[in-house]
């Protein structure tokens, strides 16, 4: 069976006490269990909601992490300290790290293979923008990225990694991918797994969906057979969304 997990990428946003709130608050809700929920916060707060979330069934992730193991490269956090400090998840590839950081696949196959080194989890993350929905070559897209970013690993490495397909569009727009368009991208990149890795293993790697996932939506969502989780971005700020969320199965 699948993992079931619901993330909550919080991106660059809440100060020091807010940040330590909204951790307590939601490692503190019920929540029913059924999921792994994990919270994505500022690397700068990981370390002290690490220990917040140490007797919680909470897992802790960091939203960007350096592909290099360690030394002179300023203003970079590498795997072993992250995962000094209790984190267990590493996203990769998301799509504004690869828009505004000019993030390219080949890098983030090498962030890949060095969250994995330093035994993290990688949340590796696809999707595309509008216009290339538009012309129609999203799958392509899509194949691509997980092609270059993914599959220079072997099957006991794959099945350490989830995957997250998040499309552009619809991040922090308000306009989710529909139910139908959500199943139907997370099963063509289950299908290149299978393609490369085979069915058993293909079948057990999660597929999250993220892009303006929400309490009102989730439940459609996450009813499609493969899509096994969501990646939160605004609505993980507020503990009672984020938690709505994680009930949604
Ligand atoms: P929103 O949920 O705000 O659309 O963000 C999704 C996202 O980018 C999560 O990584």
């Amino acid at each position: 069976m699948r993992k079931k997990i619901v993330a909550g990428n919080w991106k660059m946003n809440k100060v020091h006490a807010d940040a330590i709130n909204l951790a307590t608050e939601v490692i503190g809700s019920s929540y029913d269990g059924s999921v792994n929920l994990i919270v994505i916060p500022p690397a700068v707060f990981v370390s002290e909601i690490t220990k917040i979330a140490a007797s919680s069934k909470v897992a802790v992730g960091v939203q960007n992490t350096s592909q290099f193991e360690a030394g002179a490269y300023t203003g970079e956090l590498c795997t072993a300290m992250i995962k000094s400090v209790g984190a267990q998840y590493a996203l990769v590839g998301h799509s504004e790290r690869r828009a505004y950081f000019n993030e390219r696949n080949e890098v983030l196959a090498a962030k890949v293979k060095q969250v994995l080194k330093d035994e993290l989890t990688p949340i590796y993350c696809c999707g595309e923008m509008l216009e290339e929905r538009e012309k129609g070559n999203h799958f392509n897209l899509v194949k691509t990225q997980i092609k270059e970013g993914l599959f220079h690993l072997d099957s006991s490495q794959i099945l350490n990694c989830v995957i997250a397909y998040e499309p552009v569009w619809a991040i922090g727009t308000g306009v989710t991918a529909s139910s139908d368009q959500a199943q139907e991208m997370h099963a063509f990149i289950r299908e290149l797994l299978t393609d490369k890795y085979g069915a058993d293993t293909a079948q057990s790697i999660s597929i999250l969906y993220g892009g303006s996932c929400k309490p009102s939506n989730a439940k459609e969502l996450f009813l499609n057979k493969d899509v096994d989780g969501g990646l939160i971005g605004g609505a993980s700020l507020n503990t009672s969304d984020f938690i709505a969320i994680a009930n949604s199965f």
